[in-house]
């Protein structure tokens, strides 16, 4: 049996934290004003929207969190999408900000963005910290991107594979996983 580990670091914590403070600045610009929800998708963004929310430089961030699954344990994405835990707040009329640790096949956020759009926000965007354009299924139409990455599998920052790693600093290449 093989054995998992994550030497190489793809972006540091340093790069994390400028890349965020550009994205939170553009943010602010586009939205100046008003209540402004950032929906954290868990587990993998509750590292980001912590570091994103607090660069926001503003007033009325709201920060939401839903549970959405579609990995279990395994490497690449089974297509089976759940919602783990809902909103428990109405978003009804309101500027809706998703955020993401990664969008990789897309069919997690195609799935969101369809079942918040039935909930009539005013805007629904998305923000995503790592993109793999590489390995899309599903488009899906992405605001404010961080990083975009190679067809690696990642780790750290929130990211995991099979629950571990989402502590690390920064973003790292898994290698000599099964
Ligand atoms: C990861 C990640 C995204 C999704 C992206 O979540 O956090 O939500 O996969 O992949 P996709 O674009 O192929 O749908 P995961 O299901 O691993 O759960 P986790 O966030 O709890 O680790």
């Amino acid at each position: 049996m093989s054995q998992a580990s994550a030497e190489r670091v793809l972006i540091s914590a340093d790069q994390i934290r400028k890349r965020i403070d550009e994205m939170a600045a553009s943010i602010v610009a586009d939205y100046p004003e008003g209540p402004l929800y950032l929906v954290s998708v868990l587990k993998g963004a509750f590292i980001f929207v912590a570091d994103l929310a607090r660069a926001l430089k503003r007033s009325g961030v709201r920060i939401e969190f839903m549970g959405i699954s579609s990995y279990g344990k395994a490497k690449t994405s089974s297509g089976q999408v759940k919602v783990t835990r809902d909103l428990d707040v109405n978003i009804e009329g309101q500027n809706v900000l998703i955020v993401e640790d990664i969008v990789d096949s897309g069919i997690t956020l195609s799935y969101l963005t369809r079942l918040l759009q039935q909930r009539h926000p005013k805007t629904l965007e998305i923000a995503t910290l790592l993109d793999k354009p590489e390995r899309r299924i599903k488009p899906v139409k992405i605001k404010y991107a961080g990083f975009q990455i190679p067809d690696e599998f990642v780790v750290g920052y929130g990211l995991d594979y099979a629950e571990d790693y989402r502590n690390l600093s920064d973003i790292r290449v898994l290698t000599g996983a099964d």
